[in-house]
């Protein structure tokens, strides 16, 4: 199966507030989702909102094994999670690097719950209830954002903290947020 063209920053579909699917299971959605799947894993990405690919629907799928784009990183498993909501487990909030497929060759710092408690339904309508932290909250907190409309950018409280991929690249593997004071 060829992947779905990414909806890009600047497309103004992806400034949506998606809609919420009231039909679980079905065929659709059961398409919807193998072709987020398909896209994201060929774009080695991490994450993926139906937005992403044209579908204003609050799907969204997180999960992989290991990313050429996320090195260093621990696996998350593949998750479906179709009207997810989270809430965080504690206020305090960390600053790590993000890129999105619909901004493609940028990275930017953005702060995000360290921990939060997250929950949504998968493709058969069973209710998924999880405790994340770090990356794999990150990841969740970043594909909520991507159904109501927003993208990582509106986070970045540094401007500075934003670039391009090829002049960040060591600070996101290294995992380093430049001090500019
Ligand atoms: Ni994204």
């Amino acid at each position: 199966m060829k992947f779905k063209p990414i909806v890009r920053l600047g497309d103004k579909r992806i400034y949506r507030v998606a809609e919420k699917v009231n039909k679980i299971p079905s065929s659709e959605l059961d398409e919807l989702i193998k072709q987020m799947f398909t896209t994201m894993q060929a774009l080695n990405g991490i994450g993926i909102a139906a937005p992403q690919i044209g579908v204003n629907q609050r799907v969204i799928i997180i999960g992989f094994e290991s990313s050429p784009r996320y090195p260093n990183e621990a696996a998350v498993p593949n998750t479906v999670l179709i009207n997810p909501s989270f809430e965080p487990l504690s206020q305090e909030k960390v600053l790590g690097w993000e890129g999105c497929l619909s901004i493609p060759g940028m990275r930017g710092v953005v702060p995000r719950y360290k921990k939060i408690k997250y929950r949504g339904f998968d493709s058969q309508g069973n209710l998924i209830q999880r405790e994340a932290e770090n990356l794999h909250a990150r990841i969740v907190q970043h594909e909520c954002d991507h159904i109501d409309g927003k993208l990582y950018p509106c986070h970045i409280e540094d401007w500075r903290h934003f670039g391009f991929e090829e002049e960040v690249w060591q600070d996101v593997i290294e995992k380093r947020i430049p001090n500019f004071e």
